[in-house]
């Protein structure tokens, strides 16, 4: 049994303000059980969905150092508020069995290695893993299963140029897959601070990069964002002149506006607003320069100027807003239910809501918790999208965490699959040497799909956790971790 908790990124000001209306007579009901089973075996049994024909046979070999330990359990961060309770059961949705498969992986990609190490990267310390190059005949990928799993892409983070990443040929290489990768979010060259660093002076050079490396393998681009509390320019948080309410709303208009037009459809969708809701009270608006300026209309001041932009340039891109703590029924979720309401009352476009599902090994809500949820969004006529997906672990990982963290890529990636509105999976980023979440909290990485064992430029080695998602676009049943 594992007890799942709330995760707190940390990354907001933690200031938080009255609760939106819509959340505050809200109250959720919903019970959680999982169940863990951990094993040493990797030889397993897997049931196939019904309308699955083809039987896949894989081969991996995985090697733990028998000095590997079990450092204790995740740390639970805050719960959801008293009145409300969240509970499921887990189920997996296939129907018919089964056919045996031994659980082995074979790396098919264009880079792969053979490798043993005693890593020095400090995202793997421990692991040691084996893996055989076993060439395909036919295109393989985690895109391409994605796509024949009826959804648009499977996608990647990247942040390039300016990152150890745009020099890695290694890192390229796989990024420019495009069976692994149809979709790239620029991780920061889109941000605020990189495209208007100095007040209406725009500098799309990063941006245009990214535009030019993602498209030259053909993949869509969620551009990402436009108003957000963090990575904002000096000139917006320390201003010359203090902000009134008309100037600063100039300014967000002036943005939204401007960097819509420059990128147009290149980008399939823009996070018009990224996390505008606090974790604490859960639902509340969450403080920023926007917020404690303007008020909560400064949410809708950006989608209005987004949706005038759109019109103005008849453009298709697609407008989301984007939160995290909002992968599971509760008052964060219920909230953004609510911002949604809202928008649509005001005849404002939105498409979509962005769930960016950063998570912690055995502490992620249950396939069922996240389908329901997925569903409470869809219901109001609007798409979701995982977009930021990562399971980090404690350090060092060991084979029970990593068996773990593959359950859970396995349970949101099947989510995904079983709502049709829910277009795809975005993986923040996908090698742990890149990854955000060591600095972010020290102590635990290991987070994402492959693993560079010999340190940047070197080759990748696919991890369990790409076989989880790689067997959840397939169709096969959930195993234990
Ligand atoms: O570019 C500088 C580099 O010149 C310098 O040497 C280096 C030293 O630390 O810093 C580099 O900038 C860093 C930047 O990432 C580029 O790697 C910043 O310090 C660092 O703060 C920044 O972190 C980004 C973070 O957002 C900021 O909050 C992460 O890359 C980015 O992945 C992360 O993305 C966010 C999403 O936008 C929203 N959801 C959460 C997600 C994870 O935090």
């Amino acid at each position: 049994m594992t007890t799942r908790s709330l995760l707190t990124l940390g990354l907001l000001a933690s200031t938080a303000f009255a609760a939106p209306n819509w959340a505050a007579t809200s109250t959720t009901t919903v019970t959680k059980t999982k169940t863990t089973t951990e094993h040493e075996t990797k030889t397993k049994t897997t049931t196939v969905h019904e309308t699955k024909t083809e039987t896949e046979t894989k081969t991996k070999t995985t090697t733990l150092k028998p000095t590997v330990t079990i450092t204790g359990s995740c740390s639970a961060s805050a719960p959801l508020s008293s009145s409300t309770s969240v509970s499921s059961t887990s189920s997996s949705s296939s129907s018919a069995s089964s056919s045996a498969s031994s659980a082995t992986t074979s790396p098919s990609s264009v880079i792969s290695a053979t490798s043993t190490t005693s890593s020095t990267i400090n995202t793997n310390p421990t692991i040691t893993k084996t893996a055989t190059d076993v060439p395909t005949a036919t295109a393989s990928g985690l895109n391409v299963a994605a796509k024949n799993a009826g959804k648009r892409w499977l996608g990647t983070a990247a942040d390039i140029p300016g990152t150890g990443e745009g020099a890695d040929p290694y890192y390229l290489a796989e990024f420019n897959n495009a069976n692994e990768f149809g979709e790239a979010t620029p991780a920061n060259t889109m941000k605020f601070f990189a495209t208007e660093p100095q007040q209406n002076v725009f500098n799309f050079t990063g941006g245009d990069y990214f535009v030019q490396q993602a498209k030259a393998s053909g993949k869509e681009i969620r551009c990402h964002n436009l108003i957000w509390a963090n990575q904002l320019s000096d000139w917006v948080t320390s201003p010359a002149v203090p902000w009134t309410n008309a100037t600063l709303t100039a300014a967000l208009r002036n943005h939204v506006t401007k960097v819509i037009e420059h990128f147009g459809d290149d980008c399939y969708s823009w996070d018009v607003v990224n996390e505008p809701l606090s974790d604490s009270p859960a639902g509340a608006w969450a403080a920023n320069v926007w917020y404690n300026t303007i008020g909560e209309e400064y949410f809708f001041q950006a989608f209005d100027a987004a949706t005038q932009a759109v019109k103005a340039n008849n453009l298709a891109v697609k407008l989301y807003v984007n939160d995290y703590n909002i992968e599971y029924l509760g008052n964060k979720s219920i909230a953004m239910q609510g911002l949604v309401k809202e928008l649509k009352s005001r005849s404002l476009q939105i498409d979509g809501v962005g769930l960016e599902s950063h998570f912690i090994a055995g502490e992620t809500p249950a396939k069922a918790d996240q389908v329901a949820n997925m569903q409470a969004f869809t219901a109001l006529d609007v798409d979701v999208v995982v977009t930021e997906l990562d399971v980090r672990l404690n350090l060092p990982a060991t084979a029970a965490s990593e068996s773990q963290q593959k359950l859970d890529y396995y349970n949101t990636v099947s989510a995904c699959v079983s709502v049709a509105r829910c277009v795809g999976v975005v993986v923040w980023d996908f090698v742990d040497t890149y990854s955000w979440i060591p600095s972010t909290f020290p102590g635990q990485g290991y987070g994402d799909l492959f693993l560079q064992p010999g340190g940047a430029n070197t080759p990748l080695v696919k991890k369990e956790a790409y076989d989880g998602v790689l067997e959840a676009l397939e169709g096969l049943a959930e195993i234990a971790a």
